[in-house]
C-alpha cells in the first residue's frame, strides 16, 4: 500500500544544510542557514533563495561563503535559519568568531570545517536561483584522510524536511562507479547481491 502525500510536503532527500555567509554594506557579518542547494556544475553551487539579509547583502557585494553545517555546528545551523540579519546581529548573539575570507569578500566562520568560498555568477530574485562559482575551499586538516576529506571525521548533516529534523550522515555503505559493476558484468537478472 502506498499513500499519496500533496506536493507541497514532498520529502526531497538528501538536502543539505548549507550555512551562508556574508557582509552587508558597512562590513557587518551575517549567516543563513539553505537546505535548497545542490552542486550545479564543477567548481558551481545553486542555491534556491527567497529575498532575505543574505540576498540583500550578496546583490550589494557579489560575494559569499558557503559552510557545511556539522553535528558540531548544529545549534548555530538552526539559529541562523531562524532569525534574520534584519533584526538582530546574529553573529554576536550566537557569540561566533568570524575572519574575513581570504578569496572574497565574505565571512568564514569559526567552528565549521569546511567552506566554499563564492563569487555571485548570477542572482535571479524572480526565480530565487543563486548561482556561485567556487573559487576556493577552506578545509580543517582535522576532518583530512590522506589529504581527502572524510565526512566521518566531518560529520556533516542533513535537513531530513519529513520529520523537520537534522540528521548526521551515516556510513560508507559501497564505493561508487564500482558497486553497479556487479550487474553491469553480470548476465540478465543473474547478479548477486
Ligand atoms: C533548516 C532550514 C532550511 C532553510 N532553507 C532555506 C532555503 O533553502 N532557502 C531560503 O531562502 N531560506 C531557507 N531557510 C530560511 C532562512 O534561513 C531564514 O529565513 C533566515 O532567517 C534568513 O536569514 P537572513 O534574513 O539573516 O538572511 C531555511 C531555514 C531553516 C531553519
Amino acid at each position: 500500500m502506498t499513500k499519496e502525500f500533496d506536493a507541497h510536503n514532498s520529502v526531497i532527500t538528501p538536502e543539505g544544510v548549507f550555512v551562508i555567509g556574508t557582509y552587508d554594506e558597512s562590513g557587518k557579518a551575517n549567516a543563513m542557514t539553505a537546505a535548497w542547494g545542490i552542486q550545479s556544475d564543477f567548481g558551481e553551487i545553486t542555491i534556491y533563495m527567497s529575498k532575505h539579509k543574505t540576498t540583500d547583502n550578496i546583490e550589494k557585494t557579489g560575494e559569499f561563503t558557503v559552510a557545511f553545517g556539522t553535528v558540531d555546528t548544529v545549534t548555530l545551523c538552526d539559529y541562523f535559519g531562524i532569525e534574520s540579519g534584519n533584526n538582530v546581529d546574529k553573529i554576536k548573539k550566537a557569540g561566533c568568531v568570524v575572519n574575513k575570507a581570504p578569496n572574497v569578500n565574505a565571512p568564514i566562520i569559526e567552528g565549521f570545517p569546511l567552506v566554499l568560498e563564492c563569487k555571485c555568477r548570477s542572482w535571479d530574485a524572480s526565480t530565487g536561483i543563486l548561482v556561485g562559482e567556487i573559487v576556493a575551499q577552506q578545509v580543517d586538516e582535522s576532518i583530512l584522510t590522506d589529504g581527502h576529506v572524510d565526512l566521518g571525521k566531518m560529520k556533516p548533516i542533513i535537513y531530513d524536511t519529513g520529520m523537520q529534523t537534522y540528521r548526521v550522515i551515516g556510513e560508507v555503505v559501497a564505493k561508487a562507479y564500482s558497486e553497479g559493476l556487479k550487474i553491469k558484468k553480470s548476465g540478465d537478472g543473474k547478479w548477486d547481491n
